[in-house]
């Protein structure tokens, strides 16, 4: 599962638009259907309104009628697998759960795993809001 996510990132990532940061980011979130769904970061010259891969991934999903993950993987060009960014961790709590795998990856092959939960502890949640 982990190398179908994985690939679905790293080639999405291609067609990140990032002319201003110059950095490409991939991400794919696997739902619990089975389905993968890919996005990637698009930049804007208005530089607050660019949005994240996993922010595109998450859309893709939720366009495509679906609203369950079970797996995330993130990948950039970078000395470090890069970890999604904390907006990114809030958009993925609303559809993952704490134990939910989250996969970082750099282009040159290093891959780290962690979770959700491990990413965001003491994440605000519908249960915080008295609605489940
Ligand atoms: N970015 C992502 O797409 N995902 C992350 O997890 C971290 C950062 C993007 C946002 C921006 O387009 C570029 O990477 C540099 O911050």
């Amino acid at each position: 599962m982990t190398q179908d996510l994985l690939g679905a990132a790293r080639r999405v990532r291609n067609n990140a638009y990032a002319p201003y940061s110059g950095f490409k980011v991939g991400a794919a979130v696997q739902t619990a259907s089975g389905q993968v769904y890919p996005g990637c970061n698009v930049e804007n010259v208005a530089y607050p309104e660019g949005t994240c891969a996993e922010a595109g991934a998450v859309a893709a999903m939720v366009a495509a009628g679906e609203t369950k993950i079970v797996g995330v993987a993130v990948i950039a060009d970078s000395p470090n697998p890069i970890t999604p960014c904390g907006g990114c961790r809030q958009k993925l709590a609303e559809f993952g759960s704490a134990d939910m795998v989250v996969t970082m990856a750099t282009m040159g092959g290093d891959i780290i795993k962690t979770t959700l939960g491990e990413l965001l502890p003491g994440a605000f949640t519908r249960t915080h809001m008295d609605l489940d």
